[in-house]
């Protein structure tokens, strides 16, 4: 746990980026958990994985942006990405956050790239995921893709079984009928926001399955916990789903066994792919998910 919190916190401080970036501990992590840091190689692995038969949602890596501009190329790579994957025929859509579309600087601007990629997006029938990040950003994220909703039906979001307010921020999601993709939660919370051990938030996931596989609008689970991949199979079964009225969603590279076994079932799968030069947060959070990665790159530091 300790060891964990000191991974998230150090995915927050920028200093190390270099040295990651310079040492081949980075390109051991980019093979591991990213398609490479161009979209042509994004798109040759959505296309493989289509073709094993998994869908996929790309994320242009990149977060915390500070300035207008970064946050624009942002929209410009996202809209290239659209026109390119509905011109491959490729079976994807995209993840966003919208710290990369530039909410830190103005959530006005934000919005108004949010509203960019839904257009392009809703022109070449593309879904796009807003991520959840820190709690610092829940409440504005929620708040714009509300709004968004208003005027785009191809957009959706991440609920986090962590925060202790997602309950009721679930209830509302789906109320609107806005998807929903549930996960535990990547981020360093504190103990007024978010349940400290794994017990409560794996209780809270299995609340909040309940309701999104039994209300919600094409309810996404994303986890890679067998025990809660099970739980949702007989929720679903239990409330009459069929294998194409839900999906399980999975980080590329996490668990390769179990996504071949669930599509295998019948089920439908998606994998979060990255792409981009802007991995090092990701790359942290996964590190922090199973401090045991830690151990095997500290193993090759030395190759
Ligand atoms: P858990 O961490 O208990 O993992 C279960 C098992 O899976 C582990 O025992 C291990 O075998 C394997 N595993 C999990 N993580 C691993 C890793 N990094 N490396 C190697 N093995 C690993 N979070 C967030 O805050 N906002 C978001 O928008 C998203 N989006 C998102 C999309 C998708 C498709 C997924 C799958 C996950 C996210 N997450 C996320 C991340 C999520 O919050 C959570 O941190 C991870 O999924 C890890 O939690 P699990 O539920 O997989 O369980």
């Amino acid at each position: 746990m300790l060891l964990r919190r000191m991974l998230l916190f150090l995915s927050r401080q920028r200093f190390l980026e270099e040295f990651f970036r310079k040492n081949h501990f980075g390109s051991r992590a980019k093979k591991r958990f990213v398609a490479g840091e161009t979209r042509l190689e994004a798109l040759n692995t959505t296309y493989r994985l289509n073709r094993e038969g998994f869908k996929v949602t790309l994320d242009y890596l990149g977060e915390e942006v500070s300035a207008a501009q970064d946050a624009a190329a942002a929209v410009e790579e996202y809209t290239a990405l659209v026109r390119d994957l509905a011109r491959e025929n490729l079976d994807a859509g995209l993840s966003v956050k919208l710290s990369h579309l530039g909410v830190r600087v103005d959530p006005d601007l934000a919005f108004e790239n949010l509203l960019q990629v839904l257009n392009t997006a809703r022109e070449y029938d593309r879904f796009v995921r807003v991520d959840m990040e820190g709690s610092d950003l829940t409440e504005i994220t929620l708040d714009l893709v509300h709004r968004a909703h208003a005027q785009y039906k191809n957009i959706g979001t991440v609920i986090q079984s962590h925060l202790r307010s997602s309950g009721e921020d679930l209830d509302h999601l789906v109320r609107e009928g806005i998807p929903v993709r549930l996960v535990k939660g990547a981020y360093l919370e504190n103990a007024n926001v978010a349940f400290q051990n794994r017990e409560d938030t794996l209780l809270s996931f299995m609340r909040l399955a309940e309701t999104l596989l039994k209300e919600g609008q094409q309810p996404a689970i994303a986890t890679h916990d067998e025990k809660l991949i099970e739980f949702a199979s007989d929720m679903a079964f239990i409330f009459g789903l069929d294998e194409s009225d839900f999906e399980f969603q999975m980080l590329y590279g996490i668990r390769r066994t179990l996504q071949a076994e669930l599509l295998s079932k019948g089920h439908r799968v998606r994998i979060y792919l990255p792409y981009g030069k802007d991995w090092y947060g990701y790359f942290m959070r996964r590190l922090a998910e199973r401090p045991a990665n830690l151990w095997f790159l500290l193993r090759h530091l030395r190759e």
